[in-house]
């Protein structure tokens, strides 16, 4: 079975103690740290920018996962490799030119993804999968934390799943965002995801460390 690469959502940290939420992370089976950055105009609430990501770089020893929940990213896209993204993610539903998006994030040194809404159909990336290192499917809409999974998510993994074998990209990651816990990890997994983001769930466990695992040892 192919490895599950669990994201922790560092938007649902406590951002008083930023370092060592990020030497924690350092110290758990989380493969990624999920950056969520947010606008105000794409999405309804506002969290952080390069100065955070730079901070979270300088601690992390993991890969920096930023998902851009913003107006324009193209304008962004170099400084945010330069503040220590190793993947970025644009919303489709933002990004006219999204081929040429995605060539500028590969062009910066990064890994690039293309996020779907949870009221953009999978469709839409047909043309462009092959380009693609990551496909982020949303399962809340953007902007908060702590909502609940919208399940219709699952049927959209197996989308792209099935778009990724027809096109032959077989290292596409297929991540998932929004309502992650344990009770949703396997569905996913069995879909095809094989990264999840976590924010609320992990960060607001006792032993958040454990909850990373527990995440893990849910999809055997
Ligand atoms: C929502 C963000 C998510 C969020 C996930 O707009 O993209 O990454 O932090 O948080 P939970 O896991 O609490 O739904
Ligand atoms: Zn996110």
């Amino acid at each position: 079975m192919e490895k599950l690469i669990i994201a922790p959502s560092v938007l649902a940290c406590d951002f008083s103690k930023i370092g060592q939420e990020v030497e924690m992370l350092n110290q758990s089976a989380a493969e990624w740290i999920h950056i969520d950055v947010m606008d105000g105009v794409f999405v309804p609430n506002i969290s952080f920018g390069f100065p955070v990501l730079e901070a979270i770089q300088k601690k992390s020893s993991k890969v920096l996962d930023v998902h851009l929940m913003i107006v324009n990213p193209e304008k962004y896209i170099e400084t945010f490799a330069k503040a220590g993204a190793n993947i970025i993610s644009v919303h489709y539903e933002v990004c006219p030119h999204v081929h040429r998006t995605i060539q500028q994030i590969k062009a910066a040194g990064c890994l690039a993804g293309v996020v779907l809404n949870p009221g953009t159909p999978t469709s839409v990336l047909e043309d462009i999968i092959s380009d693609l290192d990551l496909v982020l499917i949303m399962s809340v809409n953007p902007g908060f934390g702590g909502q609940k999974f919208i399940p219709n998510a699952i049927k959209k993994t197996k989308e792209i799943k099935d778009m990724s074998i027809k096109y032959g990209n077989t290292k596409l990651k297929i991540q998932i965002d929004g309502g992650v816990t344990v009770a949703n990890a396997k569905d996913l997994v069995d879909a095809g995801a094989n990264v999840l983001v976590a924010g609320s769930f992990v960060f607001n466990s006792e032993n958040p460390i454990q909850t990373i695992q527990d995440l893990i040892n849910s999809v055997q």
